[in-house]
């Protein structure tokens, strides 16, 4: 018999999933990925900058090729994203003198957009990531003070949800963030999904990204989490995990130690970490549906060298003067060889 993969080892809880770029649908990332996974996101390839750069011109090279792979190696795909804030091309809010676009155009635009991606991939693309990160992270605010927002207020979010509908009523529709285990943006995620499902929008279920410390979430906060989203009736997905080894930057922190590399400590920490986070994952069968990983190995994490960002610590203009500063997040080495952290997760 063929040797087991995480996709194996967790066939009675959720899929698991990987994000990839083009890099990794080639090669031995590829032979890694037919091995261990059953799900795949794009890591960029659909989102709305890269997919839709100019006004009616599409660019489905990458995003097809994707799509190609996992259909070929029967993987299951999440489409990401159809709305965020990041990488949304800036023809997207301007009219042809430059001008901010109204509400109308600016949703006539939208609908155009979604309908022709989720088009393009219906039946293919089982899961959509449709709004990500519309939420604050200040205790204070509700929505991010988005374009979306300030040219649509809140009903951008609603509509994003109606237009997927209406182009694959088959799809599964989620709502994303990060940081959705903290109790003020878990209350303010929860009271978006709840008012959404209460107007008769069709979502379906909400996404925690999973980009996790060693300490951070507890599983308290976790549990709490998972608890409160799933008392919605909505199916949830972890669909970016990684746990860094690193601590988050703070502006004005000293620098961070040149990178040792992952220590058997480190390695250690991070393994039992990951035990204590699937545990509780398999707690959640029937409601949890799928684990993605974001990227294959630690080879590439899209945590590592990210000046102000989880990783790095460094601040513009100060890479240079620094050892190169991994993460070290995923279940697979440098080498993609299995981690103590990979047998931690399948040993249960
Ligand atoms: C990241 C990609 O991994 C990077 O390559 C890119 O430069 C920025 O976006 N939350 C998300 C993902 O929803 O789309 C982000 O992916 C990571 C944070």
């Amino acid at each position: 018999a063929a040797e087991k993969g995480l996709k194996d080892y967790y066939r009675n809880y959720f899929t698991v999933g990987v994000a990839v770029n083009m890099a990794a649908i080639q090669g031995a990332e590829a032979d890694l990925i037919k091995k261990e996974f059953n799900s795949i996101t794009a890591e960029n390839d659909m989102k709305m900058g890269p997919i839709h750069p100019q006004e009616n011109v599409y660019d489905w090279s990458r995003a097809d090729a994707i799509v190609d792979f996992a259909v070929k190696n029967k993987i299951r795909i999440r489409g990401h994203n159809l709305l965020w804030h990041t990488q949304a091309p800036a023809w997207m809010f301007k009219d042809s003198e430059g001008n901010q676009v109204s509400k109308a155009v600016l949703l006539a635009r939208l609908k155009d957009h979604i309908t022709t991606v989720v088009n393009r991939y219906k039946g293919k693309i089982y899961a959509w990531d449709v709004v990500n990160e519309a939420i604050d992270d200040n205790k204070d605010t509700y929505f991010r003070n988005t374009l979306w927002y300030k040219i649509c207020g809140e009903d951008f979010i609603a509509k994003a949800f109606e237009y997927a509908h209406a182009a694959d009523p088959s799809a599964a529709l989620y709502y994303n963030d990060y940081n959705s285990e903290d109790e003020v943006k878990r209350e303010k995620i929860y009271k978006l999904c709840k008012s959404l499902k209460d107007a008769g929008v069709p979502i379906h279920g909400i996404g925690l990204q999973g980009h996790w410390k060693l300490n951070d979430p507890s599983p308290e906060m976790l549990r709490k989490a998972l608890d409160r989203y799933a008392s919605l009736g909505l199916k949830l997905q972890v669909t970016e995990l990684d746990i860094t080894v690193r601590t988050r930057f703070k502006p004005g922190a000293p620098a961070l130690p040149a990178d040792s590399g992952l220590t058997p400590a480190l390695a250690q920490q991070q393994a039992d970490r990951y035990a204590e986070i699937f545990k509780i994952l398999r707690e959640y069968k029937g409601v949890i549906t799928n684990v993605t990983f974001w990227n294959v190995s630690d080879k590439h994490s899209w945590l590592d060298l990210r000046r102000g960002g989880l990783a790095g610590g460094a601040a513009a203009g100060e890479v240079t003067s620094r050892k190169i500063v991994k993460a070290y997040p995923l279940l697979f080495d440098e080498q993609l060889g299995r981690k103590k952290a990979y047998w931690s997760v399948v040993n249960f």
